[in-house]
């Protein structure tokens, strides 16, 4: 979305016609609250930009199909580190040489999915936040592999595409799900102690510490699977971190499919 707004040529991939007939929906909807907002006494230029965004995006269910004409391939698939290996193995034989490839991936390593390829100098990370629409960061990740002119141009798009971007080392969660994930965490193991109620919890670090969003509130937003792929990835690498401890609460949430504000239930219920 923020691409094709940008002035880019974008296809969308998914694995079927119908997420992809939901996520255009999805784009259309939220680019007409950033059109509300942006031309707010011009509709007219509102419903201008809406259409120019949507022509810069085609969408498909053909990965490889559509690789041969890109210039950068942004993945955002689900958090598994296998998955996106065998994603990024077959793209990578069928894309242009000098195509880059980068990963959005949240806490998983860009040097173990870079090793999946032949183009580890061509390969970054691009850390967007949700909702990308509105948050102006980008994590832009550089391995010992990456070259200084990927490094440049993936710098070089964030700021295309009206981001801020900051840099930070391949390392696990980046600056700020580092930072965010055990926070988040932390909040739900006060609750499963009995210490506060959710909703206190949530109240508390809106109004105590200037933070948009409680870290339920945030949870539910950023996906219970997500975050749970997060911290389990992060356990398997240091199982003595108390920090990144597994929560039977969180677990047992997922287990039920109550998976935030995209199933309608998480930690709250969403009509
Ligand atoms: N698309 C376009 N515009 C949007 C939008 C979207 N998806 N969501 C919100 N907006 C804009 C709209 O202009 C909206 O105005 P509208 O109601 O007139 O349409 C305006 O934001 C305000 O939205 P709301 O009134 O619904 O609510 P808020 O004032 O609370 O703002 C928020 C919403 C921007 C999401 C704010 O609550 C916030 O900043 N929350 C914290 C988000 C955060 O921490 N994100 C990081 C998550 S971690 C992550 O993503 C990393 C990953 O790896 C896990």
């Amino acid at each position: 979305q923020v691409a094709a707004a940008t002035g880019h040529t974008v296809v969308l991939v998914d694995q079927s016609d119908e997420i992809l007939t939901k996520s255009t929906k999805g784009i259309e909807e939220s680019l007409k609250r950033v059109a509300k907002k942006k031309f707010a006494d011009k509709p007219e230029a509102g419903a201008e930009f809406i259409e120019k965004t949507l022509k810069n995006l085609t969408t498909s269910t053909d990965a490889v199909a559509v690789v041969h004409s890109t210039d950068l391939v942004i993945e955002a698939i689900v958090e598994n580190q296998e998955i996106k290996n065998e994603l990024f193995k077959r793209l990578d034989k069928f894309a242009p040489e000098h195509t880059i490839f980068a990963s959005n991936t949240s806490s998983l390593q860009i040097t173990q999915l870079a090793n999946s390829t032949t183009r580890q100098d061509r390969f970054g990370g691009l850390h967007f936040f949700n909702p990308v629409p509105m948050m102006k960061l980008v994590e832009v990740i550089k391995t010992p592999m990456t070259s200084q002119k990927t490094f440049e141009s993936l710098v070089d798009f964030s700021k295309a595409v009206g981001k801020s971007p900051v840099s930070c080392k391949d390392t696990p969660g980046f600056i700020v799900n580092r930072l965010l994930v055990p926070y988040m965490m932390e909040a739900v193991r006060l609750f499963e102690r009995g210490d506060a109620s959710k909703e206190d919890i949530d109240v508390a670090m809106k109004l105590g510490a200037g933070y948009p969003m409680g870290p339920f509130e945030l949870l539910d937003y950023v996906g219970l699977d997500t975050s749970k792929y997060i911290i389990d990835g992060w356990h398997s690498l240091e199982p003595n971190n108390p920090l990144f401890a597994p929560s039977p609460l969180l677990n047992k949430l997922v287990e039920e499919k109550k998976l935030g504000k995209k199933t309608g239930e998480g930690f709250y219920k969403y009509k």
